[in-house]
């Protein structure tokens, strides 16, 4: 194996102001198995998160509910961290962005853009609601499209005609908060300097950080110029205030991916890591960010450009995957496919989701599609069909017929060295985060096990007392493949692997795939995974639009 290597993951923090849904767990699932991969092949990986917690929104959900923001982002949190855990997302650790640790880089940072004379300052004007004394964001802006007439249409352009406007130019304009007529208003505002880091920027993303697509929209948005970003909102606000600028706070984009160090600081000061270590200038780490594709402006335009200013490093890659549908079409409330994680919880095992998202991944910013009859369909087959079917109809002979001890041959060399040397392509296929890829070659390898079984047919041999040995022989190569199989899978399927480790006696590491187990003793075989019911499907469905009711 290549030498050890230092990996620092994250995946995008969720929102505190919402439940997890099926949307949110795809990407989990894509970093939580890509980190899970890393570990079993011996490397030093470690994937943090956090709560992405400040921001209009949050504040006025907190409003809403009558409680402080603090007391409604800390009940999210357990929430969320429950989520995480129940659809077995290995963390090392969870944070939030309203953190000390995020505070402190937050100005760190900001101050080092500043002394760097990355940070502009202009009065701006802006849409204001009088009776909440609020400057209002677009969307919390509705009115009359001044082009087309659409009425109830957001502040920023029109869905139905497709102009583009500023808030104030919306006819019969309303704040979505209070019902007010906004006025016009001037504040001051805090740029980044954006524009001065085009070249950096083009530099960066030729450098393989990002997938050859988005880098093509990348550098449509560079050639096209950048502007200034807008990174202080006015108070009330719930976030950082800036340093010596008194009612004003950082924009919640300013502090969100901040908050990525912050959580490994958080874990560091827990440990022994060593936090510079990993995100000084020079760092011969590798950082990688997990995201969908509605955030990419963020991570690979912002982002960068901030740790260049401040003197951090850089990403090593931003990973961006595509939206859910679910049956072919956008999730939908009323339909009953807008899913929170807690509901699939209610209902069904985490790993059927997580096998499903994996047989669909590929790597590319492709959205996928959870269609509920082909994910019932090939959960069945694949996992309880085929994998587990391969332990279960050889464990009891060995159980019974050799007290739970493996032969000491490998019955068909070719075999074996077939699914065992299938190690390296599946892990190029992890690797690149082409899931769908490995699991089809992983089930491959399960077709052959399978066949073999099925040529052999020890349960007819064994009605022969001459053939014993041959039975054993038989039974004991299906147990060494599906020990093979069972470690392709293990990123993915964390509790089927735990459970299926228990029942071989052994802890299954990247290179288990290399060597059989001979003469071994194995435990009493336990159904590993059990066929997903339709019914449990549709009542999840009825749940989720019930939810909505
Ligand atoms: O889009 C979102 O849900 C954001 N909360 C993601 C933040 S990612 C990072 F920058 F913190
Ligand atoms: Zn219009």
């Amino acid at each position: 194996m290549s030498s050890k290597r230092q990996i620092l993951v994250t995946n995008a923090l969720p929102y505190a102001n919402a439940a997890l849904h099926l949307g949110h767990i795809l990407e989990y699932t894509q970093t939580d198995v890509w980190v899970r991969f890393q570990k079993m092949r011996g490397h030093e990986c470690y994937y943090v998160s956090a709560d992405d917690a400040h921001g209009t929104a949050i504040m006025l959900k907190a409003e809403e509910k009558g409680i402080s923001p603090e007391q409604h982002i800390d009940d999210m949190l357990t929430i969320h961290k429950a989520d995480f855990e129940d659809f077995y997302i290995g963390v090392d650790n969870y944070h939030s962005t309203h953190s000390d640790e995020n505070k402190a880089f937050s100005e760190l940072i900001y101050n080092r853009l500043k002394s760097n004379d990355h940070i502009a300052q202009r009065s701006i004007s802006q849409a204001f609601d009088p009776e909440k004394s609020l400057f209002l964001a677009d969307r919390y802006v509705k009115g009359t499209c001044p082009k087309c007439k659409a009425e109830d249409q957001y502040g920023d352009n029109c869905e139905a005609c497709g102009a583009t406007y500023a808030p104030v130019d919306l006819v019969d304009a309303v704040s979505v908060i209070s019902g007010a007529t906004p006025i016009e208003k001037e504040s001051i505002h805090y740029f980044f300097k954006l524009p001065e880091f085009t070249q950096f920027l083009k530099d960066w993303i030729d450098t393989s950080a990002v997938q050859k697509e988005v880098a093509n929209k990348l550098s449509e948005w560079l050639d096209s110029g950048l502007q200034e970003w807008d990174i202080s909102r006015d108070a009330p606000y719930f976030g950082f205030e800036i340093p010596d600028a008194p009612g004003k706070y950082f924009y919640v984009w300013l502090d969100a991916p901040i908050g990525y160090m912050a959580s490994f600081k958080n874990l560091c000061d827990k440990t022994d890591l060593d936090f510079d270590y990993f995100w000084k200038e020079d760092s011969p780490t590798e950082l990688y960010h997990f995201i969908g594709k509605d955030i990419v402006n963020f991570h690979a335009l912002f982002w960068p450009a901030m740790l260049k200013s401040a003197n951090y490093r850089r990403p090593t890659k931003v990973c961006v995957h595509g939206f859910v549908t679910v049956n072919g079409k956008k999730m939908s409330k009323s339909r009953g496919t807008f899913i929170n994680a807690r509901c699939y919880l209610d209902y069904l095992n985490p790993e059927y989701l997580r096998y499903y998202y994996a047989s669909k991944l590929s790597g590319t910013v492709e959205d996928i599609d959870l269609n509920l009859e082909d994910f019932v369909q090939k959960v069945n087959s694949d996992l309880v069909g085929k994998v587990v079917n391969i332990a279960s109809r050889c464990a009891k002979f060995i159980t019974k017929g050799n007290d739970g001890v493996l032969s000491s041959n490998i019955d068909d060399q070719a075999l074996w060295n077939q699914v065992s040397s299938a190690a390296d392509t599946i892990a190029t296929h992890y690797e690149n985060r082409d899931f769908g890829k490995a699991i089809r070659e992983i089930i491959a390898q399960a077709d052959a096990a399978n066949e073999y079984i099925a040529a052999q047919e020890p349960w007819k041999l064994n009605k022969d007392e001459s053939q014993a040995q041959r039975v054993q022989d038989i039974c004991s190569l299906g147990i060494n493949l599906f020990r093979v199989i069972l470690t392709y899978l293990k990123p993915v399927l964390p509790a089927m692997a735990e459970a299926g480790e228990s029942f071989l006696n052994d802890s299954l590491t990247w290179d288990s795939a290399k060597s059989p187990l001979l003469g071994h003793r194995i435990n009493s075989f336990q159904p590993l995974m059990q066929r997903i019911d339709k019914e449990k499907v549709d009542a999840m469905v009825e749940a989720s639009k019930e939810e909505l009711a």
